[in-house]
């Protein structure tokens, strides 16, 4: 997420567009250049997951990062190098959509297979370790989708060490292993699945099953015990451990030169400047926009904790003047984006530009946005829109880019930056769309309408806080509707605006649900509103879904 979860307008559009056109090729190549922020690769334990396409994988590399053990994506049908260069103690192999007698069925590479180091399966993947190593594989007369119980045939097998005979399980497949390879057993069964699990003996599982997802028992557990017990890995891919090799990684790689960042206020740029501040100090200048477009008192906030409290060389740029000036008499959502994307570009690169020269841009991109943007899976154009508009600044900038986050999940970023002490409302703070409050104002912008939206954001912000919902909340917020209503004050008659109360649940913003809190958070948090905050007379509270709904209102 290039300047972080928040700033990344400038491209969502264009990359929508690029990406349904089918040509979204941006940061593959640049892939091998960056990583060497992001720790040293030789101390730590790692795993490769081989991605087959399945809706799961990312899953997978959750799970195996849970076990502290470092692991990355990496596609079927990427280059050696790719793969030699995480040093990987064993590999996983994804499900995946594809059969294996499929014409251009994907494969494991051979390279994989003659590695000598432990391999796990995982459906797809199991059936082509299979197929590959001479065994059959067939369409299934019953399609296995659901749930299931397993029972282990071979409980010497390392990844069934401390399991139950039997135990519930994930299915999701049509194919089957109909005649194992040789050299290897039988060693679990389910009602469907002669071979629900198949071992060598040794390091080459199969799990006909998804022991990533949650309702697989001991998903986690058999997760574990192949990359302890077979793969050997310790576990030392740590919080800490990464600070101190992200810390170092960056000061080699920086040297004398000069690194510019932009701080939005969420967490991945704050991460992004802490690190990089401990590794190279003074050689860092944070800017920091600021559109007129955040909530209350976030400006502040972001000043006192990067200036103040942690010492950075900090440019603050009051640009609410600019964009506002801008926004004006626009209503369009599209065009609010395009304008404070550009408007934000602009400014940036100005300010960049008074600073003469700089070397680099450290930027907060995520893991999930590197996996979107370089996997050939079948994810479909609308997922691949949601994840893509967090990308980046438009690629011409004159910098070499620094990623230390490049590799991380959400929730490890979270993670580091509580390792690094970042206040609690930088770290937890929920996801904030790049353009701001300009699309929950609906219809014009003005500084006035801003003012409102704010004041009844505060509200919502702080009765969730003080319920202690804030954590388990994906977004929470406030919108400032168009439409007036009538309503009726002591004894006068108003007519005043109408403010819409979203707060939806969700684990990546592709789908969510209205948030069922309780009635009695809504009553103090309505009423404040409609006491407080001037020219609103009413509240609605949103109870959408997504789908059909999204998130925002704009
Ligand atoms: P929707 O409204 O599409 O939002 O369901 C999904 C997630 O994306 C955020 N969002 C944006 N983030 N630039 C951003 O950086 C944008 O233009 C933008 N539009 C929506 C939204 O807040 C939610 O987290």
């Amino acid at each position: 997420m290039s300047l972080s979860d928040d700033l990344e307008v400038g491209t969502y559009l264009e990359v929508a567009e690029a990406t349904e056109a089918g040509h979204d090729e941006r940061p593959d190549s640049r892939f091998e250049a960056r990583r060497p922020a992001n720790g040293s690769e030789a101390t730590r334990d790692a795993v490769a997951v081989i991605d087959f396409g399945s809706q799961y994988s990312q899953l997978i590399a959750r799970r195996v990062r849970e076990h502290h053990v470092y692991c990355e994506l990496i596609p079927h049908d990427a280059p050696r190098a790719r793969l030699d260069a995480i040093q990987p103690r064993g590999f996983i192999l994804s499900g995946g959509p594809a059969s294996v007698y499929a014409e251009d069925a994907p494969l494991i590479p051979q390279s994989v297979l003659d590695s000598g180091k432990p391999i796990l399966g995982i459906c797809y993947g199991m059936q082509a370790l299979a197929y590959q190593l001479g065994g059959e594989v067939e369409p299934s007369s019953r399609r296995e989708y659901g749930p299931a119980v397993v029972h282990v045939s071979e409980p010497a097998a390392a990844i069934f060490h401390d399991l139950p005979g039997e135990f519930g399980v994930w299915m999701s497949h049509g194919d089957v292993v109909r005649r194992l390879p040789p050299n290897f057993r039988s060693a679990a069964i389910s009602d469907n699945s002669p071979a629900a699990a198949m071992w060598n003996g040794n390091g080459l599982i199969g799990l006909q099953f998804h022991p990533e997802v949650v309702h697989t028992s001991y998903g986690s557990q058999l997760i574990g015990n192949f990359l302890k017990d077979v793969c050997g890995c310790t576990g030392n891919w740590t919080t800490a451990s990464f600070v101190e090799e992200t810390i170092e990684a960056i000061r080699r790689e920086v040297g004398s030169g000069r690194v510019i960042c932009a701080l939005s206020g969420g967490v991945d740029s704050a991460v992004v400047a802490v690190l990089v501040h401990r590794a190279i100090g003074e050689q860092l200048t944070c800017i920091f926009v600021d559109n007129g477009l955040l909530r209350a008192g976030e400006p502040r906030r972001v000043v006192d904790t990067f200036e103040q409290h942690l010492g950075m060389h900090l440019v603050h740029v009051d640009a609410a003047d600019s964009f506002l000036g801008r926004l004006a008499g626009v209503t369009d959502p599209e065009e609010k984006r395009r304008i404070v994307g550009d408007e934000f570009i602009r400014i940036f690169a100005q300010e960049a530009r008074k600073l003469g020269h700089i070397d680099f841009l450290a930027q907060g991109t995520l893991y999930p946005d590197v996996i979107e943007s370089t996997s050939h899976d079948t994810a479909s154009a609308a997922s691949r829109i949601k994840t893509h508009h967090n990308v980046g600044l438009p690629e011409n900038l004159p910098f070499r880019l620094i990623e230390p986050l490049r590799y991380l999940f959400k929730d490890e970023v979270r993670e580091v930056g509580a390792a690094l002490n970042l206040p609690e409302e930088i770290v937890w703070r929920h996801p904030f769309p790049g353009p701001g409050l300009s699309i929950r104002v609906l219809g014009e912008v003005t500084e006035a309408r801003l003012e409102t939206l704010r004041a009844a954001d505060a509200i919502v912000m702080d009765e969730v806080r003080a319920a202690g919902l804030y954590r388990q909340l994906w977004q929470s917020f406030a919108v400032l509707t168009p439409v007036r209503t009538v309503g009726v004050m002591g004894d006068f008659r108003t007519y005043g605006n109408v403010v819409a109360v979203r707060m939806v649940s969700s684990q990546d913003a592709m789908t969510a649900d209205w948030a069922r809190v309780p009635y009695e958070m809504l009553r103090p948090l309505s009423s404040r509103i409609v006491n407080e905050v001037p020219d609103v007379n009413r509240v609605v509270y949103d109870i959408t879904s997504k789908p059909p709904g999204t998130i925002e209102w704009e």
